[in-house]
């Protein structure tokens, strides 16, 4: 996955550098610039992140240009270096491309392109897109574009400037994100929507198959026929400002420490009169009150918000909610069919594995509900009826706030499932009065943070970490271990509390410390004779319990702890604390909690 932005109007060299920066989290092994200076296209890029590209380019970043792309790339085809960072030339160095996405047919188009006499510098698919649209171009780029897309096959976001064309940008996309918006002065195109914030809230979602060109006075778009498209502006909420780091020293800390107000936003007028109100899903209604099944498919941290989904709904209602994760779904034989409801959770709403599942679901005729945080998102548009996250943007490649507000929205569809079955007891209104004090309780916790990070620190130098939870503790232990080994690099690893002694015991001794989820609930007990036999193996011992739990401190090393609450949102109340036990590790170790190695924000490969 890599990042791209163009910006066309009154701009300076460092107007794209921002809008790098605003992006690194989807790639950050190399970064480009191409512009136009004096008539003449300018191309700065190299190996490494775009801090070092902004220092190469330190002499020219308040210079005036009225055009330029740039892009941060995160290698797929040739290794990250100089060569293979984006943008991309023709022979003639008249025309530039940055591509975000995969060419699956770049080797037969370079061959052909090699034999009418194209020569190539680099090693990614990528480059084959500047030849073609130099092989078609006479004096027309957007038609010289629309043949060159017509020859690609894979997904691709694609912007591109010329010599002869000073203003305008021209582009296309196919199963990457791209946006656009015309501002006051300054048009843009980005893979996501913050780099634009600052010009406009208006954006425009390019639709698969849209060839765009924008200038600063305005855009147009054509299918790949040539027929001009209509595309209408979608109003954002988001603040340049909540794209923007505020003073925490990364955006992960940020972000955590904004899950109160994202609650709230998520909260925001879906309880009136101590029920739950979701008229986004009104012609859902019948499906959810009458199916024996809900089927929920989602990747990595989402699905760990849908198995506590799981956990929820099954204990108030009798509807069976089957997960998995999305890259095991899209695989399996569909067993179900116009009757049935798929809830696709994503944050990003790009994620690949969960795009193919939504299809897969609406080519059998199911019903597709997606749980997203981002509007006009690829899951947005695909799917029959979405509900928001409203949780702002997420810069951070660890999930976090949109963890805590998936859980929330998750518990709020499975009230109100609950309401349409009939199901409705005194339990859920009590739940319902929890849910509206979660952002003061989540308050509470993140008041928390100093003992947080100084049991954190203690257990910095560990090798391997095991994480443990029955219920509903369960996936909160699955995504600590998971929020542990992404951002800090140490193993850590999670079962069912009661599967320990089925194997993974033996890992146990002074060497493998156990990260237990043991709120004062109905299974502390069965918890807490876990947690004995773990030190019995001599293993270190972090708990974390709630306020209410007397006798834990016989038993653990260290103890984090929460408010006393409902128990079924002891996931929400928790999740700040697994999150900055994780990053304060990462931090001592000197990693980069917002860019971990190997990994991106969203996943739109397979
Ligand atoms: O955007 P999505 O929610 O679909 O992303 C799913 C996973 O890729 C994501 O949650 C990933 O596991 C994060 N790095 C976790 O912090």
């Amino acid at each position: 996955m890599c990042g791209i932005v163009g910006l066309v109007g009154e701009i300076v060299v460092s107007d794209l550098i921002e809008g790098l920066e605003k992006l690194e989290y989807r790639g950050y092994d190399s970064a480009g610039v191409a512009f136009l200076r004096d008539s003449s296209l300018c191309v700065e890029k190299n190996k490494g992140r775009v801090a070092s590209l902004k220092e190469k380019l330190s002499e020219l970043l308040n210079e005036r240009i009225t055009l330029g792309i740039a892009h941060t790339r995160w290698a797929t085809h040739g290794e990250p270096n100089d060569i293979n960072a984006h943008p991309h030339t023709d022979c003639q160095s008249k025309l530039c491309v940055v591509h975000n996405g995969i060419i699956e047919n770049f080797k037969e188009l370079k061959k052909r392109l090699e034999e009418v006499g194209h020569r190539f510098g680099s090693d990614t698919d990528t480059e084959v897109i500047p030849h073609l649209i130099e092989e078609y171009y006479t004096t027309d780029l957007v038609e010289a574009v629309r043949k060159a897309v017509k020859l690609l096959e894979g997904s691709f976001a694609i912007a591109v400037i010329h010599v002869d064309h000073p203003d305008i940008i021209v582009g296309t996309r196919k199963g990457s994100p791209l946006i656009l918006t015309v501002g006051n002065g300054v048009a843009g195109i980005a893979s996501d929507v913050t780099p634009l914030l600052k010009y406009s809230k208006d954006m425009v979602f390019l639709e698969d198959g849209d060839i765009f060109c924008v200038s600063k006075g305005g855009f147009e778009v054509f299918d790949v026929v040539g027929r001009k498209k209509e595309r209408k502006p979608t109003h954002i909420d988001w603040t340049y400002e909540t794209a923007q780091k505020s003073g925490y020293k990364h955006y992960m800390l940020k972000e955590i420490f904004e899950e109160p107000s994202c609650v709230a936003a998520t909260l925001s007028g879906r309880i009136k009169s101590a029920k739950v109100h979701l008229p986004e899903i009104e012609e859902l209604q019948d499906l959810l009150a009458s199916s024996k099944t809900l089927k929920v498919v989602a990747c990595g941290t989402s699905s760990y918000a849908a198995l506590s989904f799981k956990y929820f709904l099954e204990n108030l209602s009798d509807v069976c909610v089957d997960v998995e994760v999305s890259s095991e779904f899209r695989y399996k034989r569909p067993n179900f069919d116009e009757n049935t409801v798929l809830v696709a959770v994503s944050q990003s709403g790009e994620t690949a594995d969960t795009l193919e599942s939504v299809r897969l679901a609406k080519s059998k005729g199911a019903k597709v509900l997606a749980i997203t945080n981002v509007v006009g998102s690829t899951l947005m548009r695909e799917s029959d009826h979405t509900l928001l996250l409203n949780a702002g943007p997420e810069i951070s490649v660890a999930a976090t706030k949109s963890y805590v507000t998936q859980l929330v929205l998750l518990y709020l569809l499975g009230l109100k499932i609950v309401e349409l079955r009939d199901q409705w007891n005194e339990r859920c209104t009590k739940l319902i009065d929890s849910l509206l004090r979660l952002p003061e309780v989540l308050d509470a916790t993140l008041s928390r943070t100093e003992h947080i990070k100084e049991v954190a620190l203690k257990y910095k130098d560990f090798q391997h970490f095991m994480y443990i939870g029955r219920g509903l503790g369960y996936p909160t232990a699955l995504e600590g271990a998971l929020k542990l080994k992404e951002i800090s690099y140490i193993h850590a690893t999670a079962y069912p509390a009661g599967e320990l002694k089925h194997g993974p015991i033996a890992l146990l001794g002074p060497e493998f410390p156990v990260f237990a989820i043991a709120p004062f609930d109905a299974l502390y007990a069965k918890m807490k004779n876990n947690m004995i036999e773990c030190k019995a193996r001599k293993a270190k011992l972090v708990v974390l319990t709630s306020d209410d739990c007397e006798d834990v401190r016989e038993i653990a090393d260290d103890v984090l702890s929460v408010n006393s609450f409902s128990e079924q949102l002891y996931p929400v109340l928790m999740a700040p604390v697994i999150q900055l036990f994780a990053y304060y590790i990462a931090d001592a170790l000197g990693h980069d909690p917002d860019k971990p190695k190997n990994l991106a924000k969203s996943v739109t490969v397979e």
